[in-house]
């Protein structure tokens, strides 16, 4: 597995590049809209399915790890439409466009949210609604080469200094590097048939009191 031809896509911070990190010896390219990634590719625009999908056939990518991802974070009406609109196209629309068009051969690892997945939450609802959507989509797709890997809270800029979850259970945000392992060890283990893996039930992560997922 570890051998195969890869295309990060959100490589310049975060998760993205802890798995970069840990790819040195595998032929790999790298995208974001900054950084020192290998291609500068905005994914929040229109021609970013175009523009990946090409990238994947000239290039001959054989797994390819969709992490870009975020969305305003607050009441829905308080944010500016535009900011929601960024959150659909980056999360959803550019992914799954990806998706409809990719060779059945070539993996597709999209980054999930094993937190937005089951919250009710109303102050990530671009966000979350995206994550759902796309977790769903792949999920009800027969190509096998679709997956989902959901970890729940990370150490990364992402997640808000102020945010409640470094505030109040520091321990259950993880690093990068941590969730990066992870993903590459399910990578390589999985079984043909298993094409979605969820922090929360794989390590029987636990949530503090009161807080309803
Ligand atoms: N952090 C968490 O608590 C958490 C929890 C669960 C799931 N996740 C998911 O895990 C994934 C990785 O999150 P992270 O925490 O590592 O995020 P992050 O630290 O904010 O990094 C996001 C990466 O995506 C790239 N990116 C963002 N917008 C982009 C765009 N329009 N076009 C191209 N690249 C773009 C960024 O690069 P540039 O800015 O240079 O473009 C950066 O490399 C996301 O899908 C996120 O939803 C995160």
């Amino acid at each position: 597995m570890l051998h195969k031809k890869c295309l990060i896509l959100g490589a310049s911070r975060g998760l993205g590049l802890a798995l970069k990190s840990k790819l040195v010896k595998v032929p790999l390219i790298s995208v974001s809209r900054t950084g020192e990634s290998d291609i500068k590719i905005d994914l929040s625009k229109e021609r970013a399915v175009d523009d990946v999908l090409s990238l994947v056939i000239k290039e001959e990518i054989e797994v390819v790890y969709y992490v870009a991802g975020g969305g305003p974070h607050g009441d829905f009406f308080s944010k500016p439409w535009h900011s929601h609109e960024w959150a659909f196209k980056l999360n959803a629309m550019t992914p799954l466009g990806i998706i409809e068009k990719i060779p059945k051969k070539v993996e597709f690892v999209y980054l999930g949210s094993a937190i937005a997945e089951r919250s009710e939450s109303k102050d990530s609802l671009s966000y979350s609604w995206s994550k759902k959507l796309v977790k769903k989509a792949v999920l009800s797709s027969s190509n096998k080469n679709l997956l989902i890997f959901s970890p729940p809270y990370m150490d990364t800029g992402l997640l808000p200094k102020g945010a409640w979850p470094r505030l109040e259970c520091p321990n259950l945000v993880l690093k990068a590097d941590v969730v990066a392992d992870a993903l590459l060890s399910w990578m390589e283990t999985r079984g043909p048939d298993e094409r979605c893996f969820d922090w929360i039930k794989r390590f029987d992560y636990d949530l503090p009191k009161g807080f309803e997922l």
